[in-house]
């Protein structure tokens, strides 16, 4: 099966949050009464008018145009005293269901990386599945010496150089990423973004 890889378009904006949403189980979520968090594919459609990075919004596309993936990256940064390093963060990754497992994923985190290096970033940070992304160069942030917001490390926490030795300045300092990701802050404008979907 050929995939293509491209820069994500206005046009597919509705389709890549449907991916998304279908990708994070959001509908059994509501299902089985888990509608709290997270909300990833109103994290999509908002990353898109703060913090997201449209150059490295990236869709996997079949030869027919159907587009069955989707990664976006965002502005974020590891501040140590005065000093604030910009880095980029990940996420949602996302792959609609019937296509996982046959590589998609993994070419959309190629590409993105390939992509930013040429974009001149240094770094990505970011809170995954510690299973899937080592696979792709992410270490645990904690081998770079960089806590989480609330000064924590955990597997979940990963990070990779661009440039190796970017992070060394900031060694010892705090990841901070966009509030997007915090749903807890947005909890009712999700709801009301997700009536558009239908539930099925
Ligand atoms: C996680 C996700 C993006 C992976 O994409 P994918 O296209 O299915 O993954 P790939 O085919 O590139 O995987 C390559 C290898 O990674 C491993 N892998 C894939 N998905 C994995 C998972 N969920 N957990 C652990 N390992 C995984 C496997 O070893 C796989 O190779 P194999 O199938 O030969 O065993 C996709 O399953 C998805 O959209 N899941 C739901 C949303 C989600 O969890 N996103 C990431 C949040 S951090």
């Amino acid at each position: 099966m050929e995939i293509n890889i491209r820069p994500e378009e206005e046009k597919d904006y509705r389709r890549v949050e449907e991916i998304t949403r279908a990708a994070f189980g959001y509908s059994d979520r509501i299902k089985r009464g888990q509608i709290g968090r997270p909300y990833e594919h109103w994290m999509v459609h908002e990353l898109r008018r703060r913090d997201g990075i449209m150059a490295l919004s990236l869709v996997a596309v079949l030869e027919d145009g159907t587009i069955v993936g989707h990664i976006i990256c965002s502005n974020a940064v590891v501040k140590k005293e005065n000093q604030s390093l910009p880095v980029l963060n990940f996420g949602p990754l996302s792959v609609l269901p019937e296509y996982q497992r046959i590589g998609i994923g993994g070419a959309l985190i190629h590409a993105m990386t390939g992509r930013a290096k040429r974009l001149d970033y240094g770094a990505i940070l970011f809170f995954g599945r510690p299973e899937y992304y080592p696979q792709f160069g992410f270490r645990e942030a904690e081998v770079y010496g960089i806590a989480d917001a609330e000064g924590y490390n955990y597997p979940a926490f990963m990070a990779m150089e661009l440039k190796e030795g970017y992070l060394k300045e900031v060694c010892g300092g705090r990841y901070f990423e966009s509030d997007i990701y915090n749903d807890e802050l947005n909890r009712e404008t999700v709801r009301a973004f997700d009536r558009e979907f239908t539930n099925g």
